[in-house]
């Protein structure tokens, strides 16, 4: 079996693209083409956002669970739609959230809600957002079943987002709502885009089921590695860190650190954490505790059993091409540095 494995964790992503070709391409036309307006300042802003693209991984995801459930063949029209409402989507819902958490740099240049302010974002985030539901609406042979993976999904990110207020308000996060938070907010988007890419190339209930699977373990290691990442002092990720525990989230890293302290000095953090609005210097002093309590050991390792389910999810793929790069796509998420 000729083997895929990169060495260095951030070519990963250069490589999938390459390896996807021609349909990698189709996918950034699709984008293009859906979101293309006769209002020129939304068309500008369009492409200014276009030009800043990120990582691009749920596209990727898509494009690769089509293919190993097809046998790395070139994809169907269905196929790259898919892939493409699942960018159009992930970037709606980063326009609203770098509004709910006042966020003023992404992908290391300033945000849209810095740039223009809150309601061009929203107004924004709600263009790209209809985008993809047109992709998905307009896909030939499955649309009914893709609409309703998709719609599902909204209802989870808005949820995600307000248990995430609700519970930074009660300041009582427990392990079991920290991962319904992810799962909603981000792993269901994950999830949405490999299912219905396998839906996309009629994939079978059995593939359907383990790319599933895959994609919502995958989903749940990538948000805790982006909260480590808030706990670290790289400036190198493109977004500023340490910003969740002063919106009084209360993550990963911060649940394992409880793990290793007294119910005395857990209920201590917990008051900090509380009254942190009115009290800021407290941050500093919850950074320390978590990396003193090795709570960023306790959130790799749960990453790590995530990343483990997901490559067990996809065994049976791994004669493709596409499936091999599967499993290097869950080593990406839980190695990458930005
Ligand atoms: C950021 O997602 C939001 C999270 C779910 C953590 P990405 O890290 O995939 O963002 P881009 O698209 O690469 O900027
Ligand atoms: C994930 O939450 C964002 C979405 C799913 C929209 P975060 O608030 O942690 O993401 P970043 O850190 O802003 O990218
Ligand atoms: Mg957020
Ligand atoms: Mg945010």
């Amino acid at each position: 079996m000729l083997s895929v494995r990169v060495q260095d964790v951030e070519m990963i992503v250069d490589k999938i693209k390459e390896f996807c070709g021609n349909d990698w391409k189709r996918v950034g036309v699709r984008m293009k083409g859906s979101l293309m307006s006769d209002i020129s300042l939304l068309n500008s802003t369009n492409d200014m956002i276009l030009s800043h693209s990120g990582k691009q991984l749920r596209p990727m995801l898509s494009l690769l669970v089509a293919k190993a459930c097809s046998g790395d063949s070139v994809l169907p029209e269905d196929s790259i739609r898919v892939a493409a409402a699942a960018e159009l989507l992930h970037n709606a819902t980063l326009l609203h959230d770098d509004v709910a958490d006042e966020s003023d740099v992404r992908r290391g240049n300033p945000t849209l809600n810095s740039l223009m302010g809150p309601s061009v974002s929203v107004l924004v985030g709600d263009y790209w957002l209809v985008a993809a539901m047109n992709e998905i609406q307009a896909a030939e042979h499955f649309g009914p079943r893709l609409i309703s993976i998709f719609s599902r999904t909204l209802t989870h990110l808005a949820e995600g987002e307000m248990l995430q207020l609700q519970k930074a308000r009660s300041g009582d996060t427990v392990e079991e709502d920290y991962l319904r938070i992810i799962f909603s907010k981000t792993a269901s988007l994950f999830e949405a885009a490999a299912l219905a890419a396998a839906i996309s190339v009629n994939a079978g209930a059995e593939a359907e089921e383990a790319v599933r699977k895959y994609a919502v373990s995958l989903g749940l290691a990538f948000q805790i590695r982006d909260d480590i990442f808030d706990y670290s002092d790289d400036r190198g990720i493109g977004k500023p860190v340490g910003v969740d525990i002063m919106e009084q989230k209360i993550t990963m890293p911060l649940l394992g650190a409880f793990r290793n302290a007294s119910p005395e000095e857990e209920r201590e953090v917990r008051t900090w954490i509380s009254s942190i609005r009115e009290h800021p210097e407290y941050g500093s002093e919850i950074v320390d505790f978590v990396r003193s309590r090795d709570g960023i050991s306790y959130a790799e390792k749960r990453l790590g059993d995530y990343i483990g389910a997901a490559t067990d999810a996809i065994a049976g793929f791994q004669k493709t091409r596409s499936g091999r790069y599967l499993e290097e796509m869950a080593h990406y998420v839980a190695e990458r540095r930005i």
